[in-house]
């Protein structure tokens, strides 16, 4: 569930046996932790740590790098530059990680976030609780059977970030497929026409939204399925499937996350992914 690798340089050249043992792992669905490769903040970056940095809207503070755009933080002119400075160097040393340690070599970097905001005793709707168990699928963002890999660092001075992981994706696929609905053929098409979506929603990605949905929804799942406890010490850093390995956060602050998007050709054992795995479970194809 935990593949500890150590790691202690956010640069290659790594071991041929190191990266052997990551793809594989991290494709069977575990965490890779890398709990001696901590993303140092520089001095001024620590006013940094406090909650209202954030706007109190959104969940996170958002930068996209292509544009250099940040989203969702309370701070304005030279701070919020600093901020989105500090942002953009864990991306693309995260990005620099998985381009050394990983065999893909088209990778898209997508958002990088941080997560300013105590995770425990926050107030969700149960579909947008991330302390539920659930894996990765978003309502406007159609992935089409890729893959979203995401880099995690907890920077915060004191407080280990708590994580429940669950029961292998197969698993869980296998209890929830027969629960789930037919799904409208219409829909897709008309949340595509009017940007509800970017892009049309496959079957796929309606079927790993009702998923998502069904199991936060569930609550023997959430309480009596199989999860194991993680912790995740200030200083260190993972990296997950996270449309794959069901996980909850339940607790902690300041982490920083980078998103990837891979298409499954990229993958060293592309039947693992969760689009093959839910085409041989419903007979369907689905992209
Ligand atoms: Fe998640």
């Amino acid at each position: 569930m935990l593949e500890s690798l150590p790691l202690e340089s956010w640069r290659g050249p790594y071991d041929q046996g190191l990266k052997a043992r990551a793809v594989s792992a991290l494709e069977n669905g575990a965490v890779l932790f890398f709990p001696n490769l901590p993303f140092a903040l520089l001095e001024p970056e620590k006013q940094f740590l406090d909650a209202s940095v954030s706007d109190g809207q959104a969940k996170n503070i958002s930068l996209d790098h292509t544009t250099g755009k940040m989203q969702a933080s309370s701070l304005t002119g030279e701070k919020a530059g600093a901020l989105a400075a500090m942002m953009e160097r864990f991306g693309s040393q995260a990005a620099s990680l998985v381009h050394e340690l990983l065999p893909y070599r088209n990778v898209e970097r997508a958002r990088t976030s941080f997560r300013p905001v105590q995770v425990k005793g926050r107030h969700y709707s149960k579909i947008s609780d991330d302390r539920l168990l659930h894996i990765d699928a978003f309502p406007s963002r159609p992935m089409q059977g890729r893959r979203i890999l995401r880099f995690f660092a907890n920077v915060a001075p004191s407080s280990p970030r708590h994580w429940h992981v669950g029961q292998p994706f197969e698993d869980f696929a296998r209890a929830f497929l027969p629960r789930v609905g037919p799904h409208l053929p219409g829909k897709s098409w008309l949340y595509g026409k009017l940007g509800v979506t970017r892009g049309r929603r496959s079957l796929y990605d309606e079927l790993m939204l009702s998923l998502h949905d069904a199991g936060k929804l569930d609550e023997n799942f959430q309480n009596n399925s199989p999860h194991q406890a993680v912790t995740f010490p200030p200083g260190c850093s993972w990296l997950v499937f996270t449309d794959q390995v069901l996980h909850a956060a339940l607790g902690g602050e300041f982490a920083l996350e980078q998103t990837f998007h891979l298409d499954i050709t990229e993958m060293a054992e592309p039947s693992l992914a969760p689009v093959k795995v839910l085409e041989r479970l419903s007979g369907k194809t689905l992209v």
